[in-house]
């Protein structure tokens, strides 16, 4: 054969592994407004940056007639490329290959490029769609699920992972998923559950559907499995592209830096009135977090769920940060058991990535109730209030109003070591609300009246006392537990006055093979 036909054979090669299962599976994916594992990856990356690996593996499988029907690639696309000129790694899974189940081959090609990944610090994006386990190649297929497993719990905390969910996910593959930092939904098509609808109605008679039971909707709001969720998948895609753009490529860097044409001191006169002045009327904090980032700009983790808190990743002055603040708008941004599971998750993630912790702080307390003490808010509150303790990532915490009872202390506190501690001068340090406070320390007196009025006016006046006191930030800036009160319309330029200085930071904390979180 000349030089000439080896290139020609070569080529053509590429072609037919470009083909994946073949026309016909490539239209079936279309017709479903999927798109291919190639076009995926062509959209996610930069142009022309794909280098794909492993292009002409396929299966060993002997049973069931398989080898008789082999596809080059074998149902995975893997390989590395570039979002925004930065170095990240990739597997896209192939549908119209055996609907994109895994093989022993097939996890072999994941478990490469994740070793190559973690060996030069890039992050892990992996798009999955795929009906689990290759059912011919049984207890092979477990074994490779166990070997991506390991490698995303070794990866963990030292380069980003990130999946994204456009078709099936189910069984014990929803677990490479769970184990990554960041997971993507798409509306259309993608589901996630550890047993399907039939196993459902077996077991417990219930009748669902996959959506009603796993669908973008259902992990973005009830159980949190979902980070994000997205219309389609090129919305989807640019979200994780965008994601990236906050995230160092590994825990050894810093995230990028990127310029910014909006100006570091820019004053924003509408903060100065945005609380009312009535300490019991909500307003919107992402009101607050777009007045203050760079061009307004954030990108929201968890946005429908535990929406009591607000979580995502922004840039002040050109440096990445991870906003986290409790939303007066919704439960009047009480802790509950969500809430503090997606902070101290959100918290866990910036500190392990060298990300500045911006908090903000209007909370009433921790969220009474049965329903909370049987579901373990004791445990649930404790992983958020760990998670600051331990974070030694530069920390700035602005209270804007409540900071009520020990959610005061959880969030960001300066003994949970925040590194710099503001208040808005409409802040209310304490122990409790008011009228709460005044209920148990003059209890006795109260129930001594005989006469409504005056014991109404007997509690007013003691409320007004009580508030003068405490309702202020002035007693904690008398401890130094807040290091200045601060107007509102200077937060921008004095937050990101604070994050300069603190760009040096170093901290570090006992040596231990790891802590005891309260999971
Ligand atoms: C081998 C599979 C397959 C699988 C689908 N196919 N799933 N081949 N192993 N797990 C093949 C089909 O034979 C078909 O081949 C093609 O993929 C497309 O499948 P369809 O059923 O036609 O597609 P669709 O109607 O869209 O349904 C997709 C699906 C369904 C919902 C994923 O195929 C399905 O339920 N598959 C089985 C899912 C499953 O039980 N997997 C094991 C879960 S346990 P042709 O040749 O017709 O194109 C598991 C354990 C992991 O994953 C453990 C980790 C610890």
């Amino acid at each position: 054969m000349s030089i000439e036909d080896k290139i020609k054979d070569l080529l053509d090669r590429r072609v037919l592994a470009r083909m994946g299962g073949g026309q016909k599976r490539i239209e079936a994916q279309h017709a479903k407004g999927k798109l291919t594992a190639r076009e995926r990856i062509e959209l996610m990356l930069d142009e022309d940056s794909f280098e794909e690996f492993d292009m002409f593996v396929s299966h060993r499988c002997h049973d069931f007639g398989m080898e008789k029907e082999k596809y080059l690639s074998d149902g995975v696309v893997t390989g590395y490329g570039t979002i925004d000129g930065r170095l990240v790694y990739i597997f896209s899974q192939d549908f119209t290959v055996f609907g994109g189940s895994l093989s022993e081959t097939y996890a072999n090609k994941i478990c490469k490029i994740m070793d190559q990944a973690l060996k030069v610090g890039a992050p892990v994006i992996g798009i999955n769609d795929s009906g689990g386990a290759r059912i011919q190649e049984g207890v092979k297929s477990l074994g490779g699920y166990a070997d991506i497993f390991e490698r995303n719990i070794v990866a963990s905390g030292v380069i980003p992972q990130i999946s994204a969910i456009f078709g099936p996910c189910a069984g014990g593959a929803v677990y490479s998923p769970a184990l990554t930092d960041f997971i993507l939904m798409s509306k259309e098509n993608s589901y996630m559950f550890v047993t399907g609808p039939k196993v459902v109605k077996t077991v417990t008679g219930e009748i669902v559907t996959d959506q009603e039971l796993g669908g973008a909707s259902v992990h973005a709001s009830k159980s949190g499995v979902a980070h994000f969720v997205a219309e389609n998948e090129e919305e989807g895609i640019m979200i994780i592209r965008k994601l990236i753009s906050y995230l160092p490529a590994n825990n050894m860097e810093d995230p990028p830096f990127v310029v910014s044409d909006d100006p570091i001191d820019r004053l924003d006169d509408a903060l100065n009135y945005i609380i009312p002045e009535n300490p019991n009327k909500p307003y919107d904090v992402k009101d607050v977090i777009s007045a203050m980032v760079d061009n307004g700009e954030y990108l929201e983790v968890h946005r429908n769920y535990a929406p009591n808190m607000v979580v995502g990743f922004a840039r002040m002055g050109g440096m990445s940060v991870g906003i986290v603040a409790n939303q007066p708008n919704y439960l009047a941004g009480v802790l509950d058991i969500d809430a503090s599971k997606k902070g101290a998750r959100f918290v866990r993630f910036c500190d392990a990535f060298n990300i500045p912790i911006i908090t903000l702080v209007d909370v009433p307390g921790f969220l009474p109730g049965t329903q909370q003490e049987y579901g373990g808010i004791i445990t649930n509150g404790a992983k958020l209030l760990f998670a600051y303790g331990e974070a030694t990532v530069p920390k700035i915490t602005i209270t804007l109003r409540k900071s009520y009872g020990g959610a005061h202390d959880v969030m960001g506190s300066k003994q949970l070591r925040a590194d710099i501690n503001y208040a808005w001068p409409s802040a209310e340090i304490a122990v409790m609300g008011a009228r709460g406070a005044v209920e148990i320390i003059e209890g006795r007196k109260i129930k001594e009246f005989t006469n409504d009025v005056e014991r109404a006016k007997f509690i007013e006046e003691k409320e007004a006392e009580y508030r003068e006191q405490f309702a202020s930030p002035y007693q904690a800036a008398r401890y130094g537990f807040i290091d200045d009160i601060i107007e509102p319309r200077n937060t921008r330029f004095r937050v990101i006055r604070a994050l300069q200085s603190l760009s040096t930071k170093k901290q570090s904390l006992p040596a231990k093979k790891h802590s005891n979180l309260p999971l």
